[in-house]
């Protein structure tokens, strides 16, 4: 793009120039105005606590108990999560649930504790109620996870939502995950973590906090067990979390602290026990099983703000063949939209994106395109028009459409809290697929609306169906995201019924999976921005959201060459590998960086397509068990607390431990090893874990260690699967799955299960269920010289 196209593109997405500015403080003040007018002051509160015990109800797998001033519900579920909800709160109506709450357990039965408690026995926790409201789940042992103190309420005099505090205490040594893509994370050390899904409105830093993907949900981790705890309320809210002390040998042990706040909605939640693999399994089937990504998805996509013209996408495409550089999607950012529509493409800069789409198509590159939610309000603006036939917008208390500004200049937005928004949504996506784009980027959708102060986004008054109970934006605020998933993925399931849909989304919540993944957003360029971006994807992976990867060289600055790389490096092994960057910073084709960084870079994007059927083996199996494809290094042992505290590496599956370079000027670096024998794929040199080992880490390679035994699916020089195959140790066995997929459609193929064994010298490997003999897939065995 020349300086003359730069300077369009800027003035056409409307970053700068006085109007536009003037039209944020318009908006700012009508939100100010709209929410003096729309939410009476809360005035006087009462606060109120649940009081003494006085009747119990026993009911399927739980039941009733009633307090002076309110009532607990408790149900355990049939795939082992309770449930408890206060003032007699129901598990539904839920936006996190995929379907109807799940049956109840009937062995779980109600019984008399002592002291005047109650006490409901599973088969894999017993949740203890106290006679004054305190909640303790314990392992079946007897050993406390986590205790809620009773929660307290602060009603409005005059009516209105009340607000809620639930404290909990957890074990000393406990340690907390998740509560969405946290950008300080994965370990959630002391501080308040914001709810409220944000654009921080420029790039951000680890600490800033909240970030796009908010939601209650915590994953905690302690000696005792881990849990997953997750409050069933979309309101704006806190989590403040101390983390315990142990005394260590002299004076008491002090628990860990969590307290949640929230400004609205039920006092409700889920809490499931067990290993961290059986914890997500049963919240995925809780909230609904992860979206599988088509094969192309897996590959590495190439954004910018600001390709301008079919000209320059062509150009570098040329650029990646050129430089012989695999390159799946291309994704086009708002640049190629009209301005004034948003949902439709410049016809002067992309006359023929049909056939650019074809060409690509050809050498096996799809497009993604851009879509925001808000709609420039225009009369004569297509979707506009068809919108306001719809009545798909949000309105203000005085039943006008609210009108916020984004890059169009004055905008109104879909409430896709209504099914029948969701529908009509769901068919404009029909347009790009007729322009031969294959997946879809939601941008924007927090949902922000630029302001000169305060909050950017909707008034909290604004009106929102939300699902035919009727609410306002304090509710549908952090669900709005989530919803626009659905009505684009479901959109999509209606239009292209053969193949699996591609939606990926900046903001969302609890169950978003279920419609597809997301990315980190603006994260900053530097290094600590490099730390924030595997911060989030651990951290969502732990939320139930296994798809995610970062923007490679961060969105606002020009990366050093190193950093550039490094991130490259890293992005290779995430599940989302994408590079981007914002219009103002610097390029990002791996060509801009010289030659070291060009050459190192296509060992990891040729690295990336050889295990291919690894990431697509791991997606099949993020869908049926809802294990992450990147996972801490305590997933299959967290009582080790070296390794609970181990923030710098992340297992990809059960085959490889990744560890990429996050600072600069290492060469080498110290890794943490989890139990069992690794190897270093580079040298092969095997090392024993648990542990800490120190290994190499030249440019040209971040370290990656295979798991003795692990078998693993790569892709062979003539596009088949092969069978990579780490040597068990001595005496050991070894496994690994293959789910043989290369396309976009529904085939369900048959999962293969490998078994390997050493004999003497040799390494064996068996297909399970198979006929015996050798696999009918070619075999590489590597690791064999070294032990
Ligand atoms: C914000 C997104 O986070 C970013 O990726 C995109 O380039 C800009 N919006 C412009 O669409």
């Amino acid at each position: 793009m020349d300086g003359r196209d730069l300077v369009h593109s800027v003035k056409t997405v409307g970053l700068v120039g006085a109007a536009q500015r003037l039209r944020t403080v318009r908006a700012a003040w009508r939100r100010r105005r709209a929410d003096a007018a729309g939410l009476p002051a809360r005035g006087a509160e009462r606060a109120r606590v649940p009081g003494q015990v006085r009747e119990v109800t026993p009911g399927p797998g739980g039941g009733v108990l009633r307090f002076g001033r309110s009532a607990l519900r408790i149900t355990v579920a049939v795939n082992g999560a309770v449930f408890w909800g206060w003032d007699g709160a129901g598990p539904e109506p839920s936006y996190a649930l995929a379907g109807p709450c799940p049956e109840p357990d009937p062995r779980a039965v109600l019984e008399p504790d002592k002291d005047g408690g109650w006490r409901v026995v599973a088969e894999r926790m017993t949740v203890v109620v106290s006679r004054n409201g305190a909640v303790e789940v314990r392992t079946p042992g007897g050993v406390t996870l986590r205790r809620d103190l009773p929660p307290r309420w602060w009603e409005p005099v005059e009516g209105g939502p009340a607000r809620w505090l639930q404290r909990s205490e957890v074990p000393a040594d406990a340690r907390f995950f998740g509560l969405g893509g946290r950008s300080s994370g994965p370990r959630l050390r002391d501080g308040t973590y914001r709810l409220w899904n944000t654009d921080q409105g420029r790039a951000f830093v680890p600490g800033d906090d909240p970030l796009y993907i908010t939601m209650p949900v915590q994953l905690v981790v302690a000696d005792a067990g881990t849990h997953l705890v997750f409050h069933d309320s979309s309101w704006d809210g806190t989590v403040a979390l101390r983390e315990g002390e142990e005394g260590a040998g002299s004076g008491h042990d002090r628990a860990g602290t969590c307290e949640t706040r929230m400004e609205g909605g039920p006092l409700r939640c889920w809490v499931i026990v067990g290993s961290p693999a059986r914890v997500l399994h049963t919240w995925a089937a809780l909230t609904g099983s992860p979206a599988l990504p088509p094969a192309w998805a897996l590959g590495h996509h190439h954004a910018r703000w600001g390709f301008g013209s079919e000209q320059e996408v062509r150009r570098i495409v040329a650029g990646y063949r050129e430089h012989g550089l695999p390159l799946d999607a291309v994704h086009l950012d708002i640049d190629h939209l009209d301005a004034h529509q948003v949902f439709t493409v410049d016809q002067e800069r992309f006359p023929k994106l049909r056939a650019l789409a074809e060409d690509l198509r050809g050498d096996g590159i799809r497009l993604v395109s851009i879509v925001d939610p808000a709609v420039k309000a225009e009369p004569g603006n297509a979707v506009y028009d068809s919108g306001t036939a719809h009545d798909a917008f949000v309105r203000d208390t005085s039943g006008r459409p609210v009108r916020g500004v984004v890059w169009p200049g004055e905008v109104v937005y879909p409430d896709f809290t209504h099914a029948s928004v969701r529908t009509w949504w769901g068919t404009l996506y029909e347009e790009r697929l007729a322009q031969g784009f294959s997946g879809f980027w939601h941008d924007m959708n927090e949902p922000t609306s630029f302001a000169a102060f305060g909050e950017p986004t909707l008034p909290r008054s604004a009106r929102h169906g939300l699902e035919g109970r009727g609410g306002d934006h304090r509710e549908a605020h952090n669900v709005y995201a989530l919803c626009m998933a659905r009505a684009g993925y479901e959109g999509l399931r209606e239009l292209t019924p053969r193949q699996r849909p591609f939606v990926f989304s900046r903001s969302g919540w609890a169950g978003m999976q279920r419609y597809g993944g997301t990315w980190s957003g603006d994260v900053a360029t530097g290094w600590p921005g490099l730390r924030a971006s595997l911060s989030l994807v651990m951290g969502l992976g732990l939320c139930g959201v296994p798809y995610s990867g970062p923007d490679v060289g961060g969105f606002d600055g020009s990366p050093s060459p190193e950093l550039y790389l490094r991130w490259f490096q890293l992005a290779s092994f995430l599940p989302l590998f994408r590079t981007h960057a914002s219009l103002r910073a610097g390029r990002r084709e791996p060509w801009e960086f010289g030659a070291e960084v060009l050459e190192h870079a296509r060992v990891a994007l040729v690295e990336r397509r050889r295990l291919l059927p690894y990431f697509l083996t791991l997606a099949h199996l993020a869908r049926r068990t809802g294990a992450p494809y990147v996972r801490p290094v305590w997933w299959g042992s967290p009582e080790d607390r070296a390794l609970r505290d181990c923030e710098d590496a992340f297992l990809l599956g059960d085959c490889l431990l990744v560890a990429p370079v996050l600072d600069p000027g290492t060469d080498r670096r110290a890794v943490q090893l989890p139990r069992g024998l690794w190897y270093d794929t580079a040298t092969e040199q095997a090392y024993e874990g648990p542990g800490q080992i120190v290994v190499d880490a030249p440019w040209s390679r971040v370290p990656v260690l295979a798991r003795a035994g692990a078998v693993i699916p790569t892709r062979g020089a003539d596009g088949g699967v092969e069978l990579e195959v780490w040597a068990p140790a001595g005496g050991r066995t070894g496994a690994g799955l293959v789910v043989p997929d290369s396309g976009d459609g529904w085939e369900e193929p048959e999962i293969e299960r490998y078994v390997t064994r050493r004999e003497g010298s040799r390494v064996v490997v068996e297909r399970e269920g198979g006929s015996g003999g050798e696999p009918p897939r070619p075999v590489r065995v590597r690791g064999l010289g070294e032990h």
